[in-house]
């Protein structure tokens, strides 16, 4: 049976429109999506849409338009991103999903039924922005005396409103025991900040008196926009009754590292009061930065993906840089030295540099005999060592393979001479290996790799191959100067 896996992004919320950060997220989660399909693993990746909540229903109010409407247009935004990105979804949820509704009211009732709901008065910080309750400690007072939050930068303002409260405290031993007995996060150091978090574990407020969002019977007030959030990793995939658990046993949140309190301890809590297992793993990256300060929509300093050029190239170099545990400045200058030494120089120019020996040689459609190649050490080793990368959740490790593979080839060209002597041998070489890399390009660049299997064909008879050139073409053009980003 082949192995599973359920990979998730965040939902993102429909206040506006995408921004670097939401594609990065995007572009890791499609990659390992395509990158485990192509090693045969049955993959389902989600993605979706954050539709209620205060900071949607205000920005509705202020461009005078039910939050409906604009929910409606936003998300349309996003998937007409996705499509551009060649984001290969298996399924795109919306929190305003009548059925997603539906399941997160029979979450409501599993919790007031398993006595993990009482009523009482939240009195305290709210940042709207983050959708997110924070206590003192958790936030600062800026030079004009704003409060703000410290991980965010986020506005907070006083609340204070009768509300259901999640009794999260509940679980702290539960959970400190499960961050010691599993590889919970992804790095695994980042663990130590949930058991930080935990340990002073509180009560969580669960319910709003706010309008835009799933109505709790009999009562005016709608259930806190994470709640409604987070499970949506569960109605997606059949819902809490009937979910599908051979992919919930195999889960991968990607995440940014803003959200790893959200997901990492009330999300696994919620889980446990419901009567359901953690998800697997948390796989958390960190920002990208402009100029050091957070790329967000409020500090006007955002890249904007659809304005991007070359798709491709944003999307490789997000999954080269990766920023697994760890920050990025985004450097346009950093950005065309990748893309024009690394991308295109090393990886790409190789196919045209060998094709063109072929083409000079042999000419188009006509077939050379290559010998079985299934047994060839160095291949299978690549193979492995991408798989293994992949195993561990690297798009970079997996990225600097398929540098290495390239360097490789490209130095056997350069050491024999090939177009000197161009013969059987080079060709034996060298046409299994950038087989291999142009199907390893798969999961990272999916036009790249349609366009390179255009080029040629490779078929087998009788335990031999037969290579032929179809056409040639330079693969992709440098990007000249920052305007052409
Ligand atoms: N709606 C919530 C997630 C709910 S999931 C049950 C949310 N949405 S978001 O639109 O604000 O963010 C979505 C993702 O984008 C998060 O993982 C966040 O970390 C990521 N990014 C937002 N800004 C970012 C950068 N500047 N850089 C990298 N990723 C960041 O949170």
């Amino acid at each position: 049976m082949n192995k599973k896996i359920y990979i998730t992004t965040p939902i993102f919320y429909t206040n506006g429109n995408p921004h670097l950060g939401h594609i990065h997220t995007c572009c890791l989660g499609d990659f390992f999506s395509k990158a485990f399909k192509n090693f045969n693993y049955e993959v389902f990746f989600l993605t979706g849409t954050d539709e209620h909540g205060q900071k949607i229903a205000n920005a509705a109010k202020t461009l005078n338009i039910p939050p409906q409407e604009l929910v409606n247009k936003t998300s349309q935004v996003f998937k007409t991103l996705f499509e551009d990105y060649n984001i290969n979804y298996d399924y795109f949820i919306r929190t305003t999903d009548e059925n997603h509704k539906k399941n997160i009211l029979e979450v409501w009732e599993i919790l007031l039924k398993n006595n993990y709901l009482y009523k009482g008065v939240y009195k305290g910080l709210y940042a709207e922005k983050d959708e997110c309750f924070y206590s003192p400690e958790e936030t600062y007072v800026d030079k004009d005396n704003q409060r703000r939050a410290t991980i965010s930068n986020s506005e907070v303002v006083e609340v204070e409103e009768e509300c259901y409260f999640f009794r999260l405290s509940a679980f702290k031993e539960k959970l400190l025991n499960f961050y010691e007995t599993h590889e919970f996060t992804i790095p695994n150091n980042l663990k130590e900040e949930l058991i930080k978090y935990t340990e002073n574990l509180k009560d969580l407020c669960v319910s709003r008196n706010i309008s835009w969002g799933i109505k709790i019977p009999n009562t005016n007030q709608t259930i806190y926009v994470w709640i409604d959030a987070l499970f949506n990793y569960i109605t997606a995939i059949g819902a809490i009754e009937n979910y599908n658990k051979d992919l919930w046993a195999n889960s991968l949140h990607i995440i940014g590292k803003d959200i790893i309190i959200f997901h990492g301890v009330y999300w696994p809590a919620l889980l446990m009061a419901v009567g359901l297992q953690p998800p697997k793993h948390l796989f958390i990256h960190g920002w990208w930065l402009f100029n050091d300060s957070k790329m967000s929509k409020s500090l006007g300093n955002i890249i904007d993906p659809s304005k991007i050029k070359h798709k491709e190239y944003l999307r490789y170099f997000c999954l080269r840089q990766e920023l697994l545990g760890h920050d990025g400045n985004f450097d346009k200058k950093h950005f065309i030295e990748i893309i024009n030494n690394e991308l295109i120089g090393k990886m790409l120019n190789l196919f045209y540099r060998f094709f063109s020996l072929i083409n000079k040689n042999y000419g188009f459609n006509n077939i050379i005999e290559i010998d079985d190649f299934n047994k060839r050490e160095d291949l299978i080793l690549i193979k492995k060592q991408c798989l293994q990368h992949l195993e561990k959740f690297s798009s970079k490790h997996y990225i600097n393979e398929l540098i290495n593979i390239s360097n490789i080839a490209n130095e056997y060209i350069d050491k024999n001479k090939i177009w000197q002597d161009f013969n059987l041998k080079h060709i034996n070489y060298l046409v299994p290996l950038l087989d291999l890399l142009s199907t390893l390009l798969k999961g990272v660049l999916e036009e790249t790799y349609n366009k390179i299997k255009n080029l040629y064909t490779l078929k087998t008879n009788n335990n031999k191959y037969e290579f032929s050139l179809l056409k040639l073409e330079p693969l992709f053009t440098k990007i000249e100067n920052e305007e052409d980003i």
